[in-house]
């Protein structure tokens, strides 16, 4: 029996399968590539190039392959473009995984671990954030992956499907060994762009907004290294093939740090002065986003093995400073 990976060419999609095959499972990745990379995929996984939203595309793998599991990745994931193009946010995140609960429904497929996140809340009640806090979120990328586990909700009701929601704090790092990492086109996170400095790709790191009620006035985030998610995600399929019930668990360290912070780390990662320009705020930032992971870890056993931000940033470097094009060379 395989697990299905969908959007396993992408950035958390691509170390999860990683970690799958390590783990020596059987892995089948269907990926669209457009904004995945066929490099990222494991040489090891069966590849199919197909769409999420194609029906066909869909049942001719759940038809060819023995799948007794599915990890979903394939969605849109930039809060900036969900404001301008909420239409495309709606049309594959939640048409996508219409589609392919109505093809897993139709072929008996009854498990399914997907990527939910911290936008869900919008802003947080309280800090740490517990996964019974309020959802709100402030932006349509956040209200489509909100909307994903509420359908996922309703049709486990209707057809007996279990689900595994994921709601991450900010991924980032890359495989140890240096042969996959993260690249987005364009990027926006936090941590690639600061490292675009000491590549010699910008002149300055922007710093959006000194003014929040933190200690240094800069934005406080949770950052979790990717190969912890890509664990998370292999511990949540173990726990539904285990009977588990449906289930929605924050992923993050539970250490927030500032935007200043993270900028110190890199620069004794990378021995860089990593100048910095402060700018406006960042519309729809909120000032904290830390998780409380502890569900996670009594529930599913998860054990975060980057709880090191300057170890995480290290990795993130070493694949940066060895693919300074990402997988375009
Ligand atoms: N930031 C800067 N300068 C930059 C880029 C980012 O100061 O050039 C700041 C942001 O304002 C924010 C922090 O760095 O305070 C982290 O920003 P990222 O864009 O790296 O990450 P976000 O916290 O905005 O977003 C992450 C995920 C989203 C998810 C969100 C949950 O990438 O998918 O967390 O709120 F929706």
């Amino acid at each position: 029996m395989a697990i299905l990976v969908l959007g396993g060419a992408g950035y958390i999609g691509s170390h999860t399968v990683y970690e799958l095959i390590d783990a020596g499972r059987d892995v089948v990745v269907a990926d669209n590539l457009l904004t995945g990379f066929r490099a990222a995929v494991h040489p090891k996984a069966r590849f199919y190039l197909a769409d999420i939203r194609d029906r066909q595309a869909m049942d001719r793998i759940f038809e060819s392959e023995q799948i007794e599991g599915v990890i979903h990745f394939a969605a849109s994931s930039q809060v900036g473009e969900s404001m301008q193009d909420p239409l495309k946010y709606y049309d594959n995140n939640l048409g996508g995984t219409t589609v392919l609960l109505q093809s897993m429904v139709a072929h008996g497929v009854d498990k399914i671990v997907f990527s939910s996140t911290a936008a869900t809340y919008g802003e947080p009640e309280r800090i740490p954030i517990l996964e019974t806090d309020r959802t709100a979120p402030t932006n349509c990328y956040g209200e489509t992956k909100l909307a994903m586990e509420k359908m996922m909700g309703w049709t486990s009701r209707a057809h007996g499907l279990r689900y595994v929601a994921l709601r991450y704090f900010n991924a980032c790092g890359a495989h140890p060994s240096g042969c996959i990492g993260e690249a987005h086109a364009p990027e926006t996170h936090l941590i690639p762009l600061i490292l675009q400095v000491p590549a010699g790709k910008r002149q300055e790191i922007s710093v959006f907004g000194d003014d929040y009620p933190t200690h240094d006035g800069t934005c406080i985030r949770d950052y979790i290294h990717v190969t912890d998610l890509a664990q998370a995600h292999i511990l949540a399929l173990d726990y539904l093939l285990a009977g588990g019930e449906s289930n929605v668990f924050n992923l993050g360290n539970g250490v927030g740090f500032t935007v200043q912070e993270v900028i110190q780390v890199a620069r004794e990662v990378t021995g860089h002065p990593i100048p910095t320009r402060i700018c406006p705020r960042r519309a729809g930032d909120p000032a904290q986003l830390v998780a409380s992971a502890e569900k996670a870890r009594s529930v599913l056993g998860w054990k975060p093995r980057y709880d090191d931000l300057k170890t995480i940033v290290a990795t993130a470097w070493a694949w940066h400073k060895a693919h300074p094009n990402g997988f375009a060379e």
